[in-house]
């Protein structure tokens, strides 16, 4: 039988001793101290208290003493321990402080200091009014169709029942291009985009187009020989003019508010059979009791005329290969420039074309 091992003290362990104990504390504690950031601090960290951490490393050697020696090393290697722990707590609080006043300082924005300013651009209001129109329509489950601005003669005429002799080809004060042989005009209305679409699609249909439109007028306040037109055209079964006119109110009360809708004036097309002028409400006097005197706007007609529209002349769906007989359709067509005046109270068409940026950031913000 082996009796204690009175040779080995264990009190004199190397890393349990007081001094050991004391000088890992003190090393630990100076590097704490030392730490010039929160970064340099977590690296302190794992060095001092840490699994590997010397301390750590004696703490795992305490189990292995008798028990006296080891409640006297446990409570040394303990004591060691919270003071290196407190003063990691300590030091972090201190960094932490450091950092966000460090933080304070760097991040400062003078906002005193000059900058490049560069005015935002704007969309020109027209491309704006033309998506506006496009999308009103587009949320009723319509299509948007195009068609090209230098056209066929024959779409932008015969097609639509102008023929060649027809008395209102010289209505149209048209931009003829050379050579004369190859037919083609600058687009005098956006109609022929009725004719392309019918040729291309099989009904049902129900689209529009906005679109660039030229015409030989004198440049005015009035007049322009570049301008704008949106063209509606649907071709349906048991399609009716009640149909366009409920259309038609609905497209005017959304671009110039609630009550301002339309009548119809008996008119003229080629294309349209019965056809209409249509007028809006006056949305300066609202059409209430106007008289020549009280409003400038519709000189007292209480009314402002707005565009073209009717039912589908039915030589135009038989020349666009359509069963007129079956089919029928209505189609309108209106100046999106003088919209874009009504909505803007610009007087001067010239506003709309010549590129000054003042108007265009006045009304070329989204609506
Ligand atoms: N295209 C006609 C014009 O420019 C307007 C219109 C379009 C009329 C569609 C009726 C139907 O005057």
């Amino acid at each position: 039988m082996s009796g204690p091992n009175t040779e080995y003290d264990p009190v004199e362990v190397t890393p349990l001793g007081a001094e050991q104990v004391a000088a890992m504390r003190d090393e630990a504690l100076a590097a704490i101290a030392a730490a010039p950031d929160l970064a340099g601090l977590k690296q302190t960290r794992l060095d001092h208290a840490g699994d590997r951490s010397p301390l750590a490393l004696a703490n795992r050697e305490i189990g292995a003493l008798p028990p006296q020696a080891r409640k006297e090393a446990g409570q040394r290697v303990g004591q060691a321990r919270a003071a290196v722990t407190q003063a990691l707590t300590e030091r972090t609080a201190v960094l932490e402080v450091a950092a966000e006043e460090r933080m304070l300082v760097e991040e400062t924005v003078d906002v005193t200091l000059p900058t490049a300013r560069r005015p935002r651009g704007s969309r020109h209001p027209i491309t704006l009014m033309s998506d506006y129109i496009a999308d009103l329509f587009v949320a009723l489950g319509w299509e948007v169709a195009e068609g090209p601005v230098l056209e066929a003669e024959w779409l932008n005429f015969d097609a639509l029942n102008l023929g060649p002799d027809h008395p209102a080809r010289t209505m149209q004060d048209t931009f003829w291009t050379e050579p004369a042989s190859d037919h083609l005009v600058l687009r005098t209305h956006t109609s022929p985009v009725q004719a392309r679409t019918m040729l291309s699609r099989t009904p049902p249909i129900y689209v529009i187009c906005p679109g660039r439109v030229f015409r030989t007028d004198e440049y005015d306040a009035t007049h322009s020989p570049m301008f704008h037109q949106v063209e509606g055209l649907v071709v349906d079964e048991g399609i009716t003019m009640a149909h366009l006119k409920g259309t038609l109110d609905h497209f005017a009360e959304q671009l110039f508010g609630d009550g301002i809708t339309t009548r119809f004036r008996p008119s003229y097309f080629p294309f349209t059979e019965p056809s209409a002028e249509v007028d809006l409400v006056c949305f300066v006097c609202r059409g209430v009791a106007p008289t020549v005197d009280s409003c400038r706007t519709c000189k007292g007609e209480g009314w402002i005329e707005w565009g073209g529209c009717g039912v589908v002349n039915p030589r135009v769906l038989a020349a666009c290969g359509i069963d007129s007989k079956r089919y029928r359709g209505f189609a309108f067509g209106m100046g999106i420039d003088r919209s874009l005046m009504f909505r803007t109270g610009a007087e001067d068409l010239r506003a709309l074309f010549e590129g000054d940026v003042r108007f265009s950031a006045a009304f070329g913000t989204e609506w």
